[in-house]
């Protein structure tokens, strides 16, 4: 139990968006590494473009995990970033690809971050009333994961503009339908 919080905020408002924190922190934590396992395992042509596009955003979600950790600290709650923590609080599976190729890998990818960008959004309605100051950071976070989605579906994407997963629900399903059409 929080012995403080930040002046203004109920205690039960602080341990609110302490649990809604920390689920925010092991996301980060569980993407940050999901992308360094695709920046690993992607293979074949385009491989280079992929594998360096990647690490600037694991770059920015350790930041963005770092950012929501202390904010946590600051709401006199305790930043939990263990890997048990992450496993604890996630209600997704872990990601499912090994070794494979760039369109398959960018298509799994592409449903992970339609998963992280919803429930962040979540959070952002959530905050409106609850925090504003909380509700700032994650519409920051959402404006800059929102256009690395982007990113990642640009290279599946047809001149037309449907994308070569269209309809897949599960990272297998998507990394096969984007893998026939390369
Ligand atoms: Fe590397």
């Amino acid at each position: 139990m929080a012995q403080f919080t930040i002046p203004g905020l109920t205690d039960k408002q602080g341990v609110r968006l302490t649990e809604l924190l920390q689920k925010q922190l092991s996301t980060y934590n569980d993407l940050h590494l999901t992308l360094k396992h695709v920046h690993w395992n992607v293979v074949g042509p385009n491989f280079i473009g992929v594998h360096e596009m990647l690490d600037p955003q694991v770059k920015t979600v350790r930041e963005y995990a770092d950012e929501v950790a202390e904010r946590i600290a600051a709401l006199g709650g305790s930043p939990e970033g263990t890997p048990g923590a992450i496993v604890r609080d996630r209600t997704w599976d872990d990601y499912s690809i090994g070794r494979d190729c760039v369109q398959s890998h960018l298509a799994a990818l592409d449903l992970v971050y339609t998963g992280v960008i919803e429930d962040l959004r979540k959070s952002i309605e959530e905050t409106e009333e609850l925090d504003p100051v909380t509700q700032d950071l994650l519409i920051g976070h959402a404006g800059q994961l929102e256009q690395y989605q982007w990113f990642v579906r640009a290279h599946l994407e047809s001149a037309g503009g449907s994308l070569t997963h269209e309809g897949a629900s599960s990272e297998k399903d998507a990394a096969s339908s984007a893998r026939d059409q390369s």
